[in-house]
């Protein structure tokens, strides 16, 4: 059975143009791959395109990028809705569909039958490890995690994991095409839920509550101390205002719901936020309250977290 070399990779198919899939496709173009991003119907690629771009657009008016090779790069990028067509000529596929092991799973089976042997098949799943989509196909060895972060278009780290099952040839072809994309790939020898960078993120949010929760120190000066002196761009509180206070909240409930383990149940002062709805900017008040313009104000009583100092 014959593995994809970095050699063999001339064709990079995407499954998905939501926001990961979408940019990961534009990154395969613009390392000069044939690329092409397929989605379930059109309107969720005329998005993707209009987005990449706007996107794309800003890039070179700020002078990162001639247009030449914008423009270059998008004759090379293609979106269809026909997975199968598109599958037959892909040397190398980053599935970037919904969350959904089930979803997934079909993908992958779909995805085994359309492919050339030699193709390579990961996941830029955040949670499902590649081991739990192997099993759908007749090619395990040839199945990886790829992971990228949001937004793919800026961000470098690519978390590459293989399963028990993956062969140390998916693992070479996959880190190396990671680098050929212009990204800085961190190898996993072994699977481990939430990977590496999301671990420490978590055990960095976990602690800042902790703190909070005990009185030690108030949000704005818990997320000044990872500013300034870990060199954080941004403090845990903020994070969690930016991304949503929920997601974290779900994803907590849902690793708990896994492992039973205490440390997974949800901090009570993030509970009592999702439950009075202020899940951060988007609602107008998380850890801190913003204004009509977005701008951020220290929430004055503390009280309002479900923190008592006394
Ligand atoms: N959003 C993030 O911050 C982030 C970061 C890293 C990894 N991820 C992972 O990337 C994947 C996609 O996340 P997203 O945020 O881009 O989601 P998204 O909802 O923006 O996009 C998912 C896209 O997949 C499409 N889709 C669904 N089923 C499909 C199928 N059978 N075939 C083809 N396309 C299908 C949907 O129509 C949608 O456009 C997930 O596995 C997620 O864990 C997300």
């Amino acid at each position: 059975m014959r593995t994809a070399t970095i050699e063999d990779v001339h064709e990079i198919l995407v499954v998905g143009a939501g926001a990961m899939g979408s940019q990961i496709a534009m990154v395969c173009a613009l390392a000069g791959y044939r690329s092409t991003a397929t989605d379930l119907a059109q309107d969720a690629l005329d998005r993707a395109d209009a987005e990449l771009r706007r996107r794309v657009g800003r890039t070179v008016e700020k002078g990162r990028l001639s247009r030449a090779d914008a423009d270059s790069a998008f004759d090379r990028l293609r979106l269809t809705t026909d997975l199968d067509a598109a599958a037959a000529r892909a040397d190398f596929v980053i599935e970037a569909a919904v969350e959904k092991l089930d979803v997934k799973r079909e993908v992958f089976a779909r995805l085994d039958a359309a492919t050339p042997e030699h193709t390579i098949l990961a996941t830029n799943s955040s949670t499902i490890v590649s081991s739990q989509l192997a099993g759908a196909t007749a090619r395990p060895d040839r199945v990886a995690n790829m992971h990228f972060f949001n937004p793919a278009l800026v961000m470098r780290c690519v978390e590459v994991v293989g399963g028990p099952d993956t062969s140390r040839a998916t693992v070479e072809t996959t880190v190396e095409l990671t680098r050929r994309l212009g990204k800085d790939p961190v190898v996993l020898h072994k699977e481990i839920p939430g990977f590496v960078a999301n671990r420490i993120l978590n055990a960095v949010r976990d602690e800042a509550l902790f703190l909070l929760e005990q009185g030690v120190s108030s949000v704005e000066d818990i997320d000044l101390a990872c500013r300034t002196a870990l060199g954080h761009p941004m403090g845990p509180f903020e994070l969690m205002d930016l991304t949503g206070i929920d997601i974290g909240y779900l994803a907590k409930l849902a690793r708990h719901a896994d492992s039973g383990d205490p440390r997974d149940v949800p901090s009570p002062i993030v509970a009592a936020l999702v439950e009075r709805g202020e899940l951060g900017r988007k609602s107008g008040k998380g850890f801190y309250r913003y204004d009509d313009q977005g701008r951020k104000r220290p929430r004055t009583d503390p009280a309002d977290l479900g923190t008592d100092p006394s």
